[in-house]
C-alpha cells in the first residue's frame, strides 16, 4: 500500500480526475454535500489525506484540518497546492500508529482509505483513531462501491479474506493492494462498541 501509493503519486491526481478544488466540487458535489455540514467548524485530523485534494474541499468548512498522510512523496504534493495555511497543516504519520498526532479533536475524515484496510487491522485502526478524539467526535469516511474497472476488480481473496487488486502504473510497475468494498465490507462488528451512532450511505458513512 505504502510503496504503490508513494509510487503512484505523480500520477494520482490525474488518474483520479481530480483538477482543482472547483474542479474537485463539480466532479464530487453529490458526496461533498453530504459530508458539507458534517465536519463544518471542526478540529479535523484527516488520515491518508495522499495528494490533498479532499483537504481541500475541507478546508472551506472545517476550522482547522490536520492532514496527515504515510507518504512523504504525496504529502510534498499535497503542500504544493498551497491550501489555507491557518487552517491546514499537513504531517506525516502512519493511521495504524498515528505517531506524534495530539489527542482532541473534535471530527475525523478519510477518503478512500477505509476499503484499503485489511480486515484485521481495522479494529486497532479504529482504537487509535478513537485515542486521538474527544467524547462525541465526529468521524466520517468516504470510499469507493465497485465498478467495472480493471483497479477495483479483485484477483484473489488472501487468507483472512481481504479482497486484493493487482494495480499497474504508466511506467509498468506492479502492485497488489487490498481494497475491500464498503459495502461488502462495512459492518458494525469491527468499530468499537462505545461509538454513539453510526449513519451510512450508498456512497459514505459517517458516525460519533
Ligand atoms: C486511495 S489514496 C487516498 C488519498 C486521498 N485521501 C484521496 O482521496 O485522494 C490512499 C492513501 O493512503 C496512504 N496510505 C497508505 N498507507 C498508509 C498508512 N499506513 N497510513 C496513512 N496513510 C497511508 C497513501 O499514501 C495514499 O495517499
Amino acid at each position: 500500500m505504502k510503496r504503490y501509493y508513494a509510487a503512484r503519486a505523480p500520477w494520482h491526481d490525474e488518474h483520479m480526475g481530480y483538477g482543482g478544488n472547483a474542479a474537485m466540487e463539480e466532479l464530487l458535489g453529490p458526496i461533498i454535500e453530504r459530508v458539507d455540514g458534517l465536519l463544518a467548524d471542526l478540529e479535523v485530523l484527516e488520515l491518508a489525506c495522499g495528494t490533498g485534494n479532499w483537504t481541500q474541499v475541507l478546508a472551506q468548512r472545517a476550522r482547522r484540518i490536520l492532514a496527515t498522510d504515510v507518504s512523504e512523496a504525496t504529502l510534498s504534493l499535497a503542500r504544493e497546492k498551497e491550501l489555507a495555511p491557518g487552517v491546514v497543516a499537513f504531517r506525516e504519520a502512519d493511521a495504524y500508529t498515528l505517531d506524534g498526532i495530539p489527542s482532541g479533536f473534535t471530527g475525523a475524515f478519510a477518503a478512500d482509505w477505509w476499503s484499503h484496510v485489511p480486515r484485521s487491522m481495522l479494529a486497532p485502526f479504529l482504537e487509535v483513531l478513537h485515542g486521538r478524539l474527544q467524547p462525541g467526535a465526529r468521524v466520517v469516511f468516504v470510499d469507493m462501491l465497485p465498478r467495472d474497472h480493471p483497479d477495483l476488480t479483485p484477483y484473489r481473496h488472501d487468507d483472512e479474506g481481504n479482497a486484493i487488486c493487482r494495480r499497474t502504473l504508466p511506467d509498468g510497475s506492479t502492485f497488489d493492494v487490498v481494497k475491500n468494498f464498503p459495502e461488502r465490507f462495512w459492518s458494525p462488528s469491527p468499530v468499537p462498541a462505545r461509538r454513539r451512532s453510526i449513519r451510512t450511505g450508498p456512497s459514505w458513512a459517517a458516525g460519533s
